[in-house]
């Protein structure tokens, strides 16, 4: 599997900005016992294979990155970085996701660490594809 590095710069890195943004329609996800639901017809951010949101909330117990993975799947992570707890992005076309932070953890769409410095894997939370709407189960 190719380990490539996305395109930031050092203050970004040194900051923990990551690529990845929350919806533009906050509305578009809801969280309720212990599940994540997206509508995907209200979240075009969604769109292509290698995109990706951040969905974050004072309700939400952890934060999620919900990836529209390079295979056509869809993926929901915890969004920290098992070295330091930055978030993550993915990388367009490796079937990885890496850490917005200087040490470039980079991890397989299983969770594994595949470079840099995070000695564990990133917790990957059980999608469902229901028509338009995601399921992710995180409690
Ligand atoms: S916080 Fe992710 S590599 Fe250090």
């Amino acid at each position: 599997m190719a380990v490539k590095t996305l395109k930031r710069s050092f203050w970004q890195r040194l900051l923990g900005k990551p690529v990845t943004s929350p919806p533009l329609d906050a509305s578009c996800w809801s969280f309720s016992e212990g599940k994540v639901v997206v509508d995907l017809s209200r979240a075009p951010e969604l769109s292509k294979p290698g995109s990706a949101v951040r969905l974050e909330g004072v309700d939400l117990p952890k934060r999620i990155l919900v990836v529209h993975g390079d295979d056509g799947e869809y993926y929901a992570f915890c969004n920290q970085c098992g070295h330091g707890g930055r978030r993550l992005d993915p990388v367009p076309e490796t079937n990885t996701i890496q850490c917005c932070s200087i040490g470039k953890s980079t991890y397989s769409y299983e969770g594994k660490v595949l470079a840099g410095p995070a000695k564990k894997p990133v917790t990957l939370f059980p999608v469902q594809k229901m028509e338009n709407l995601l399921e992710i189960t995180i409690l």
